[in-house]
């Protein structure tokens, strides 16, 4: 456990872990993988991912439940998600078993850095795939890296469960066939900008808009967006260019098999947004962020409340992590527990 850490009001930032994992794949097969102490990597200076954007990202959370053990949520899912990324980067895939036993084995060796239950904090796994290697030209390098690191972390968004304020961006993170649907880096230094905009203008973060047409909620920065609404339907966005949130599945499930409510994926316009009594962003990092407030040009769109959490998006919330803390027993399949 780290000393004298205030694990309630611990950020999204990284700290010093004990090991972590990586493996490499040369002459068309990945090696067996071994955890090493520090976190830095060499990698040659023409590596792919330096370059072109040859990398694709992970990211899932170890769970210290209420009796000590140590489990994971939907694993399979990142994995499968990340042999997704791989295909569309023309980088080789990881098994589902390697990513598995690479995640257990990060655990295992940061056994005592998975914050205590009940702090909310929890150890935060980041698995990604490099190209590296002498390269020169456009094209797939032909020797990768896979690992995995972790830090322990806290809230993503200010506040935990306390409402945010977001405001809506007319700039991009994805084009509309692009790779918006896939967790890659490109993604993600296209979207620093427009975040950078918002924290300068006090926001939590932006929304983006669909690429094509720029008039529906496409997604929260690094998180999903879903609306209840006051007939009590859960909506979120239907789109091609969103990542497809582990959470946010998990999400439509609660809400329609415990809660009994309509689950629509469908078009969330942005000049509909009045339609909704309630409104959240949701992933992994984020959990789940009550949205207070959406500025779009100069309408201004409040929620349920600018300070306290909607009554759905609490029973959602409690739902969700109490699953995710082993307090409330899950579908099956949705936990991994580490033995
Ligand atoms: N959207 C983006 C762009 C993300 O980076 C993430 C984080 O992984 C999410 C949504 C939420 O996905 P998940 O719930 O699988 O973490
Ligand atoms: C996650 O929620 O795991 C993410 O990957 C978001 C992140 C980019 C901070």
């Amino acid at each position: 456990m780290l000393n004298n850490t205030d694990y309630k009001n611990l950020g999204f930032e990284c700290r010093e872990t004990h090991a972590n994992y990586i493996s490499y794949f040369k002459d068309g097969s990945w090696d067996q993988g071994t955890l090493k102490k520090d976190s830095c990597l060499t990698i040659s200076a023409f590596s792919t991912c330096l370059h072109y954007g040859q990398e694709a990202f992970e990211g899932l959370k170890a769970y210290r439940r209420k009796d000590g053990k140590i489990q994971l949520f939907r694993p399979n899912d990142n994995a499968k998600r990340m042999q997704r990324s791989c295909k569309r980067l023309l980088m080789p895939e990881v098994s589902i078993e390697k990513f598995i036993d690479a995640c257990e084995q990060v655990v295992k060796a940061n056994e005592d850095l998975v914050p205590p239950y009940g702090t909310g904090a929890t150890l935060y796994l980041r698995p990604f795939i490099i190209g590296v290697g002498d390269n020169l030209g456009v094209r797939p390098a032909k020797e990768y890296i896979f690992s995995v690191i972790c830090s322990p972390v806290g809230s993503y968004f200010k506040g935990g469960l306390a409402p945010n304020n977001f405001m809506i961006t007319t700039n991009d993170r994805a084009a509309p066939n692009g790779t918006g649907s896939y967790k890659v880096g490109g993604n993600y230094a296209a979207s620093l900008w427009s975040h950078h905009i918002a924290k300068e203008n006090g926001y939590a973060d932006c929304i983006y808009l669909d690429p094509l047409t720029h008039t529906k909620i496409d997604e929260v920065g690094a998180a999903n967006f879903f609306g209840i609404t006051k007939d009590n339907k859960f909506i979120t966005p239907k789109s091609s260019s969103i990542l497809e949130s582990i959470t946010r599945k998990s999400l439509m499930h609660l809400a329609e098999k415990e809660l009994g409510m309509e689950v629509i994926e469908g078009e969330v316009f942005v000049d509909k947004l009045d339609m909704f009594t309630e409104a959240g962003a949701c992933g992994t990092a984020a959990v789940i962020s009550p949205i207070g407030r959406i500025d779009y040009e100069d309408k201004k769109y409040t929620f349920y409340s600018e300070t306290e959490v909607g009554p759905v998006t609490r029973k959602l919330y409690d739902m969700l992590t109490g699953i995710q803390y082993g307090d409330v027993e899950g579908p099956v399949g949705w936990v991994h527990l580490i033995k």
